[in-house]
């Protein structure tokens, strides 16, 4: 538990799923007070809120596509209106849909792009001004993928998204670091979430994906939280622009282990 991010106002985008309701999760025993962005899971969104509510923190879920800036802005109004201030902002909505790149529709790439990336700036944009204006020394967090750095055929929208997003990161990390805004992302790598549910209800592809992972296995999305609490925590007060990999080492070049 960090003590700091008792009553600290989260906003956490695409937090109805997932890796983003596993923060929710653990923000709330921190006690923080957070705003629940949903895009098509109302109801699970406003069920998360009930469950905050019965254990005596606070919550409220606000609708929004991220990739569009009116919601992005009354995104940050009802978190306001709500809790009087944000003090943490966490862009973690996101999503994926193979195709080979020469067959990729334009609106395929748009969506992801839209979603991965432009919902970033648009988040940290928006969380930049109420820090700025509130001279509040925030903290924005993207949950970014080891694809910042693995490249991922049938997947160039999404890789390129989150390139794009570890570069954001570090850019305006370093714009806003005199001021004390901290911005960072986390990278994770195969998580059980909704997003791979197809894939890893077939043997043989759960099995090839956990080939790739050094510790073996397919991580949860409170692996994954478990991150997010401390990089928002004032633990890591020295902690900015960077990607911390939470994949249990798919990004260490797994097929060297018995090479030479
Ligand atoms: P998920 O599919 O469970 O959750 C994604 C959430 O984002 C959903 O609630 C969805 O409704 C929401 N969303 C999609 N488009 C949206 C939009 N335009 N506006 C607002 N919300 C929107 O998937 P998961 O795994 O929890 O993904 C969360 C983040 O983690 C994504 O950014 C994903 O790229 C990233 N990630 C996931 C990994 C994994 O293996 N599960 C690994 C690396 C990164
Ligand atoms: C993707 C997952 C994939 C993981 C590792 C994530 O960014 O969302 O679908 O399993 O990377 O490749």
């Amino acid at each position: 538990m960090y003590k700091d991010l008792k009553d600290k106002v989260v906003v956490i985008t695409g937090a109805a799923s997932g890796i983003g309701a596993a923060i929710v999760d653990r923000l709330a025993k921190e006690k923080c007070k957070i705003v629940i962005n949903y895009f098509k899971e109302k109801k699970v969104a406003e069920e998360m809120v009930k469950i905050i509510k019965n254990k005596k923190g606070d919550a409220i879920a606000v609708y929004g596509d991220v990739g569009n800036e009116k919601d992005i802005k009354n995104l940050m109004a009802e978190g306001i209106k709500a809790f009087g201030e944000v003090d943490i902002w966490i862009n973690n909505a996101g999503h994926e849909t193979p195709y080979p790149t020469h067959e990729m529709p334009l609106e395929a790439w748009e969506s992801v792009i839209n979603t991965n990336l432009t919902g970033v700036f648009l988040g940290a944009r928006e969380a930049l001004r109420h820090f700025i204006e509130t001279n509040k020394k925030g903290n924005i967090i993207n949950i970014s993928s080891v694809h910042e750095v693995i490249p991922w055929p049938r997947f160039a929208h999404y890789a390129a998204s989150k390139g794009g997003v570890k570069l954001l990161t570090q850019t305006i990390a370093m714009e806003y670091a005199e001021k004390g805004i901290r911005i960072n992302s986390i990278a994770p790598g195969a998580i059980d979430t909704p997003i791979n549910a197809d894939k890893f209800a077939d043997p043989e592809q759960r099995d090839s994906v956990e080939g790739l992972i050094p510790m073996g296995y397919i991580g949860s999305a409170h692996e994954v939280a478990n991150v997010a609490a401390w990089l928002a925590s004032s633990e890591a007060s020295y902690v900015t622009g960077t990607s911390i990999m939470v994949d249990g080492g798919m990004t260490l070049y797994p097929s060297f282990k018995d090479n030479g």
